[in-house]
């Protein structure tokens, strides 16, 4: 993979591996961030098409600029759109059986690392969080508007922070003083709480919890898994990278419980340590892969 690419795929050669059933045909890359899953596979198959979906369009300003991908650019159709839409995009382009789909699941490290952004505590960056930049609801609402209860609630359930109680409560408390602009300032708030311990850094829960919230990341996984059935050919196999446990347990529950899908690998898959020693963000990556029976 050249230095053209931010994002270094995570678990390509196991991606390829296990998804492709089929050397031709349309695969759909649910979260094409900087293209390099699909480009990988678009390289050796030379006969398949990706359809490319990603909410930022910071990726589909990528997907133009980016000399490799524009050299494979008749075989990506891009759309602009949360994969939880997939089927009515699918209908659009006349498209009902696919032959694998792909899902990278998070934010980029380009997104990480963008100050505009507002995914990263260790940063002076306005608090948005938004993967899709035209969605109105930012981090900044959440924590300068929400109730203590509710805030609580989503540090809870997102962010499985046994501290969210003080936390949820201390934030209040911080902002009849001033508004909290910043991913520093809300850091700080928290670590006036919770200490740290460790590497791990105190606000990593509250920071994870509240992007989680904003772009309803749970809801939209959910929606684009009930979608697999209905548009996987048979013997076709969706595979899916989670990061956390949160979503990891979605995609298990789905893959038994969703009817026509058989799951493939019985032990999740992770990175070897070779692969960690050389991009460190695959660390909590876990790989599910499930078939389309009938
Ligand atoms: C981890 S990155 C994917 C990186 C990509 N596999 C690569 O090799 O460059 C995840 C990407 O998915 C996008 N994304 C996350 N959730 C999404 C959703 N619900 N709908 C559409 N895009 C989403 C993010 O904007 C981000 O660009």
């Amino acid at each position: 993979m050249d230095n053209n690419f931010y994002h270094q795929p995570v678990m390509v050669k196991e991606i390829d591996q296990y998804l492709i059933t089929k050397d031709s045909g349309y695969y759909v890359d649910c979260t094409f961030g900087g293209g390099g899953h699909s480009l990988y596979l678009l390289n050796k198959y030379k006969d398949i098409k990706i359809i490319a979906f990603d909410q930022d369009s910071d990726s589909l300003q990528r997907f133009n600029e980016n000399s490799q991908l524009q050299k494979v650019k008749d075989r990506i159709v891009f759309c602009h759109d949360n994969f939880r839409n997939i089927k009515a995009n699918l209908y659009k382009l006349n498209i009902s059986k696919i032959n694998g789909l792909l899902a990278d699941l998070g934010v980029s490290s380009k997104q990480l690392d963008d100050k505009s952004r507002g995914f990263s505590f260790n940063s002076d960056d306005f608090l948005d969080m938004r993967m899709n930049k035209e969605q109105k609801l930012t981090a900044y609402d959440a924590v300068n508007t929400f109730s203590k209860e509710k805030l609580e609630d989503i540090f809870f359930k997102y962010g499985e922070e046994s501290f969210s109680k003080q936390i949820a409560a201390k934030i209040v408390e911080e902002r009849v003083k001033g508004n909290i602009k910043t991913c520093n300032q809300l850091k700080d708030i928290i670590c006036k709480v919770k200490y740290a311990k460790g590497k791990i850094n105190p606000a990593t829960k509250v920071f994870q919890a509240l992007r989680i919230f904003v772009n309803d990341e749970l809801g939209s996984l959910q929606d684009m898994l009930n979608s697999i059935p209905d548009i996987l050919d048979i013997g076709a196999r969706a595979a899916i990278l989670t990061y956390h446990s949160l979503e990891d347990r979605i995609v298990k529950h789905s893959f038994k419980e969703l009817n026509g899908l058989k799951t493939v690998n019985k032990k999740v898959i992770v990175s070897t340590d070779e692969e960690i020693k050389i991009n460190p963000r695959s660390r909590s990556a876990k790989l599910r892969i499930a078939e389309k029976t009938l």
